[in-house]
């Protein structure tokens, strides 16, 4: 009797692993938005990397896993929304546009000021459930925002998704701006991805140089290339330079991807090779 006892809480801590290696199984390619300074545009590209697949025809998730800074319900027009449970105890996600299921934080706080003050391990199992107790259905791809840095979130999605059978390796996308400081930060993001067998997809430089309003001469306020030398020193691909464009912004402070108002851009037509670099890799595999 007393072993029957003591045994529970194993059979429990098997039942929650094979329950969240069932939920992983059912998510063929997870990517990781990672890079090394905030700021940088992380949020924007998840959002509209997952819209773009979402319009190709694919099933998409949003995983919001910057857990200090929850910006995706924003950056999606997904804010001011409740997580609802299904019938078998399960979180079921918010729909955003194009059907895209989307997890965050920021629908668990009381507000959007309020700060959340949780150590690593905390976070560690907030991610776990977020990918265990979510009912995702079936995803071709869940997009994972993340803080900057190589911390307590990345180091949990990379732990967690990783060697699922029948699903393809983790990927990670490192977003970085064009300026030495930035880039130097960016190439720890590289070089994480490879210490935790993640496939590194490639450098996006993000904010890179700026068509001037008036006289449309481009301005090179980070400077330009630096995404592009960065890769090939640490031999990842370069997926391509997006110029910091105002509509960027506006676009994002209304909810609205850019790829869907700002989509024949400069800005928008970089984003759009980018997306295609990226299923050329993954589709190619
Ligand atoms: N190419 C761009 N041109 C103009 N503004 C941009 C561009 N990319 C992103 N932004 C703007 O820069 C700001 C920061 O972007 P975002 O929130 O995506 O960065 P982040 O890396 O996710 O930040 P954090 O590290 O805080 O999570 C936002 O206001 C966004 O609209
Ligand atoms: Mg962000």
């Amino acid at each position: 009797m007393a072993d029957n006892q003591s045994d529970k809480p194993v059979q429990i801590q098997e039942d929650q692993q094979k329950k969240l290696q069932k939920q992983l199984s059912r998510i063929r390619h997870t990517v990781m938005v990672m890079s090394g300074k905030g700021g940088v545009g992380k949020s924007t590209v998840t959002a509209n990397l997952a819209v773009s697949l979402a319009r190709e025809g694919y099933r998409v998730g949003v995983l919001d896993g910057d857990i200090h800074g929850p910006d995706i319900p924003k950056v999606l027009g997904v804010e001011n929304m409740r997580l609802m449970g299904d019938e078998e105890g399960n979180i079921l996600p918010v729909e955003a546009i194009g059907g895209i299921k989307v997890v965050s934080v920021g629908y668990l706080l009381d507000s959007p000021d309020t700060p959340v003050i949780w150590r690593g391990p905390m976070k560690h199992t907030v991610m776990r459930q977020f990918l265990k107790d979510v009912n995702w259905g079936d995803l071709d791809f869940l997009v994972v925002d993340l803080p900057p840095g190589t911390g307590d979130e990345p180091l949990s999605i990379a732990q967690l998704t990783k060697g699922v059978e029948g699903v393809e390796t983790p990927c990670a996308v490192i977003v970085t701006t064009p300026q030495d400081v930035a880039l130097l930060d960016s190439r720890k993001s590289v070089e994480f991805a490879r210490a935790l067998e993640l496939k590194p997809l490639g450098i996006i430089e993000n904010m890179s140089g700026f068509a001037c309003p008036h006289c449309g001469e481009s301005i090179d306020l980070f400077k330009t290339g630096g995404g592009r030398k960065a890769s090939e020193d640490l031999g990842v691909p370069f997926l391509g330079a997006v110029p910091i464009d105002p509509a960027i912004v506006r676009d994002t402070d209304e909810g609205r991807p850019f790829v869907t108002s700002s989509g024949d851009t400069e800005a928008g037509k970089a984003f759009g090779k980018i997306v295609s670099k990226i299923l050329e890799q993954i589709v190619s595999r």
